[in-house]
């Protein structure tokens, strides 16, 4: 079978406020891309209601501003893909509750067993440079795990992985959103991406994602 027999189709999964994930969101495109993957880029919604949003300088303006480039991640978009990156800033030491929304909406093809298999990869920002980065991302393999995703690190498999980024996902720290990914940030995000590619082209030209069963099917195989 050809390389393009097994083009890895890689869905980027973010949420972002104020740009700073959005940065590195691309930069794991950028690196998938590299590899020869397909990528969407969709960036979770907010949850919050309208006047919430209005007490936060900015907030409304860069959400319709990141709105206009992505859509909204879906179901289809988590079925298509052949590995899924989720990314977002921290909050209070853990994971946003919009990128969340969008994992907890995913239980319909988790019932199915449609996610078994797939890669998954994770990745984010946060304010200060022990405010959390590590525990969210961290955090963020737990429902990974439960949906059956073959999970990539990072490890320090790459000379960029010494300078910046952690071992369990590519990250930056922001500052309060005053300071924008480094170019080392992008450059752990960059290998992200590529390292997303291969180990997803990988699976599938092993026939890991075929595997479809879902809860009622194991429930069966344990009686049979
Ligand atoms: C409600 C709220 C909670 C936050 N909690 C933390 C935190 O626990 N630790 C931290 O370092 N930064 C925290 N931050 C800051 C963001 O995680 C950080 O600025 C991030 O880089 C923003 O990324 P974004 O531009 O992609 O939204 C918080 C921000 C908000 C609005």
């Amino acid at each position: 079978m050809s390389q393009t027999a097994h083009q890895p189709k890689v869905l980027i999964a973010f949420y972002s406020r104020s740009g700073v994930t959005e940065a590195l969101a691309n930069a794991v495109a950028e690196g998938a891309r590299a590899d020869g993957a397909e990528v969407r880029l969709r960036r979770a919604r907010e949850l919050v209601p309208a006047e919430v949003m209005a007490k936060a300088p900015g907030w409304r303006e860069a959400a319709e501003a990141m709105n206009a480039k992505y859509g909204a991640p879906t179901e289809a978009d988590a079925e298509w893909a052949d590995a899924i990156v989720f990314g977002g800033p921290t909050r209070f030491g853990a994971v946003s509750s919009e990128l969340k929304a969008y994992i907890d909406s995913l239980g319909g093809l988790w019932s199915q067993g449609k996610l078994n298999g797939k890669a998954g990869s994770v990745f984010g920002s946060s304010s200060t440079p022990h405010g959390g980065n590590e525990s969210t991302l961290i955090s963020l393999y737990n429902p990974l795990a439960h949906l059956g995703l073959v999970i990539v690190p990072l490890g320090y498999a790459d000379p960029a992985m010494f300078k910046a980024g952690t071992p369990y996902g590519a990250s930056s720290v922001s500052d309060n959103q005053a300071t924008p990914p480094t170019a080392d940030d992008l450059e752990v995000a960059r290998f992200q991406g590529r390292r997303v590619a291969f180990v997803a082209r990988a699976l599938k030209a092993a026939g890991i994602t075929d595997t479809k069963q879902g809860q009622g099917d194991q429930v069966g195989a344990a009686g049979s």
